[in-house]
């Protein structure tokens, strides 16, 4: 009998190893809501529960284990494969990513700004393709997120480049002329929470941080979505807009950036 309940155990644990590691995983891929349900909601919080750490202190453990101090390019690969091999997250990721790498080698920008930081690969990405002198701010309004982003950033090496500023971007937008002695953005990174989108824009606007030529590249457009925003900025004659296709990160659903081009 004791043999049979330990068949059994072994079987039913593996049962559920596979269904966990491979088929879930691999059936939830093509299903937008699926897909974030799964990995943001369940597999995130089964991990943190499991480890007593949350999924931004796995990647930066990731990112030491794996990455070489001072190269951006190793730690952007180990944060990819982490996402890959072993837990998704909501970086850009490898395939947006060389889309956001080819905008910001188009644009050649003095001043960025990113809105969303999370654990600061895009912030990686892009410091690391940026002219001498030239800078990003980037915010974030989650403090766990922030301190993480921080300790990627200087591994990356890329501090001097970088000011990570903690706060929401509603209350900061309007702040960052006086406090940071900004003129205007040559590029915009939207990728914070999707209904921030509109509203921060228009901030953007109405605060004097877009000039004409300035670029906004909005990422997640289409997973989980940016509706009233994509009516907004593909009408107004103030901009003049292109969608990139591609993947929501690490999957193969369907999502894609927004570039636009502000002209005046
Ligand atoms: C999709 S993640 C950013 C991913 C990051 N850009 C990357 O590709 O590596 C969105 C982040 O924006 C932050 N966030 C959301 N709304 C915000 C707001 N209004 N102001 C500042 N940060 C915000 C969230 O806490 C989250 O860390």
């Amino acid at each position: 009998m004791w043999l049979t309940l330990l068949y059994c155990c072994t079987g039913g644990g593996a049962l559920l190893y596979v269904l966990y590691k491979w088929v879930i995983p691999h059936v939830v891929q093509y299903h937008p809501g699926l897909t974030l349900f799964w990995h943001d909601r369940i597999v995130e919080r089964v991990l943190d529960t499991l480890t007593q750490s949350t999924r931004p202190q796995r990647m930066l453990a990731a990112v030491h284990n794996n990455a070489t101090r001072g190269d951006p390019r190793s730690v952007v690969k180990a944060i990819d494969q982490f996402c890959r091999q072993k837990e998704w997250a909501m970086n850009i990721g490898d395939e947006k990513g060389c889309i956001l790498d080819s905008v910001v080698s188009e644009v050649n920008p003095a001043m960025v700004l990113e809105l969303g930081t999370y654990c600061g690969y895009s912030t990686v990405r892009i410091a690391s393709q940026l002219p001498p002198h030239a800078k990003i701010i980037t915010l974030e309004f989650n403090p766990q997120n922030a301190a993480v982003a921080r300790q990627i950033i200087a591994w990356a090496g890329l501090g001097e480049k970088i000011k990570l500023i903690e706060g929401s971007s509603g209350d900061w937008i309007p702040k960052l002329k006086e406090q940071f002695g900004v003129d205007t953005f040559d590029l915009v990174f939207l990728d914070h929470w999707k209904d921030r989108y509109l509203p921060d824009t228009k901030l953007m606007e109405e605060c004097g941080l877009l000039r004409k030529g300035s670029i906004l590249l909005a990422d997640n457009v289409i997973c989980p979505g940016t509706p009233e925003y994509l009516e907004y900025i593909r009408n107004s004659p103030r901009y003049k807009s292109q969608y990139f296709k591609s993947h929501l990160e690490y999957t193969r659903v369907e999502d894609g950036l927004e570039k636009s081009i502000f002209l005046g």
